[in-house]
């Protein structure tokens, strides 16, 4: 047991897991350009606040006395059975924060059978990805959907091929937002202005920019090319809800939708054939002044109700007792996003795995205190909806 352990054996940690002091960690190790990208939202980050707000309206109402041993974490997405409810959330750029990057995160994922979901800005090849997870390591593409369907089509080819099986298709980034941290930093030049992504990489790509740029190649005119990814392939780029039979027709693996907040869109995703709903503000990245992704989740959850369209969600999710509290709101799985990017940043892939480790027993931990033993048994009786904060 990690914790026992951890006090008992006088182990030191390679980080803690206090969210607010990992962050500090993290600032202190990373570089300034890199930990503000990670740490920082759009605008003011009142989005963010509400993130963090939204979990601590709702408080776990603890049950004694009642058989919660062994717990079980399993859960099923679309067929497939995992061991713990947690997902790894895609983002991108990891070489910027640690040099172990995507792969990095990735085997630490495989090695507790997290499903990792691989971004399309991230800076590991999809192939050195699918080598680190190897044949065990459960692994989902993220796309950030070109504006270019032959490009669009080339990269879910690839993606396919070495063995990734769910889509994610982030649809709340039809742009970058107005993400004031970045601009004073000049940072997005930095990290997509390597020549390394893997939207560059794509073959269909570099021909067209190529095309577009008398013969440059990404390598050779890194900031040229996120130029033309940005403004080109990636920006502005808004679809209908009827585009999603493109993406269906393309990926033979389910396709799940991310970026989900009003419930409208839940059912207008279901009806138009999504097999499952990520409920996310990406992490108050985007629409700043947005509402609190958990308050929304219920809502999403009730949205599609009796549909067998699993609802996922993320953003704030930072301990074991918010698991539990997205759990038992309707979330089937939670995903994972800056505690694992500051765990990468001060420690690489064994920061990686100490933070999903310890985030697991945590809730482990928190359900044997509640007195629930299976994560199916969690729902709203676990919960009370308070007025205060704190
Ligand atoms: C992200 N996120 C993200 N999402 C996505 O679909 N594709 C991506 O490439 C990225 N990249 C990315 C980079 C960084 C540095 C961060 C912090 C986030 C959003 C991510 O998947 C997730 O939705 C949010 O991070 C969740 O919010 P919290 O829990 O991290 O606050």
């Amino acid at each position: 047991d990690l914790y026992n352990r951890g006090i008992l054996e006088r182990i030191p940690p390679p980080m803690t897991t206090d969210p607010n002091r990992l962050r500090a960690q993290a600032k202190r190790v990373m570089r300034p350009e890199a930990f503000d990208y990670v740490a920082g939202g759009a605008g003011e980050g009142a989005t963010m606040d509400a993130n963090r707000l939204a979990f601590r309206q709702w408080k776990i109402v603890p049950r004694v006395m009642k058989p919660a041993s062994p717990r079980n974490l399993k859960v099923e997405l679309f067929g497939e059975q995992y061991d713990t409810p947690i997902l790894c959330a895609p983002a991108g750029a990891q070489e910027v924060y640690h040099a172990d990057k995507e792969v990095g995160t990735a085997r630490a994922c495989a090695e507790l059978n997290v499903p990792f979901i691989m971004s399309t800005a991230s800076t590991s090849t999809i192939q050195e990805v699918a080598d680190a997870s190897g044949s065990g390591g459960p692994r989902w593409f993220q796309l950030y959907w070109p504006a270019d369907d032959e490009i669009t089509a080339s990269l879910l080819q690839t993606a396919w091929d070495a063995g990734f099986r769910v889509l994610v298709v982030t649809l709340d980034t039809a742009r970058m937002a107005w993400r004031p941290h970045d601009l004073d930093r000049t940072f997005l030049p930095f990290a997509l202005g390597q020549g390394n992504i893997v939207g560059y990489r794509d073959p269909v790509f570099r021909r067209k920019f190529a095309a577009w740029s008398d013969g440059d190649t990404p390598e050779e005119s890194p900031m040229l090319a996120a130029r033309y990814w940005l403004s080109e392939i990636f920006s502005g780029n808004n679809r209908s809800w009827e585009e999603l039979s493109l993406l269906k027709r393309l990926w033979p693996g389910p396709v799940v939708v991310k970026g989900i907040q009003h419930p409208e869109d839940a059912r207008l995703a279901a009806r138009h054939g999504a097999d499952g709903i990520i409920v996310s503000n990406h992490g108050g990245r985007q629409v700043d002044g947005a509402i609190g992704s958990l308050e929304m989740l219920p809502d999403v959850v009730a949205a599609v109700e009796g549909q067998n369209i699993p609802v996922l969600f993320d953003s704030g999710v930072r301990t074991g007792a918010d698991i539990f509290k997205a759990l038992s709101l309707g979330a089937r799985a939670v995903l994972v996003s800056r505690p694992i990017l500051y765990g990468l940043g001060i420690a690489g892939r064994d920061g990686v795995k100490h933070i999903l480790a310890s985030l697991l027993a945590d809730l482990d931990g928190t359900m044997l205190l509640a007195g629930v033993q299976n994560v199916k048994d969690l729902g709203t009786g676990n919960l009370k909806k308070v007025a205060y904060g704190g």
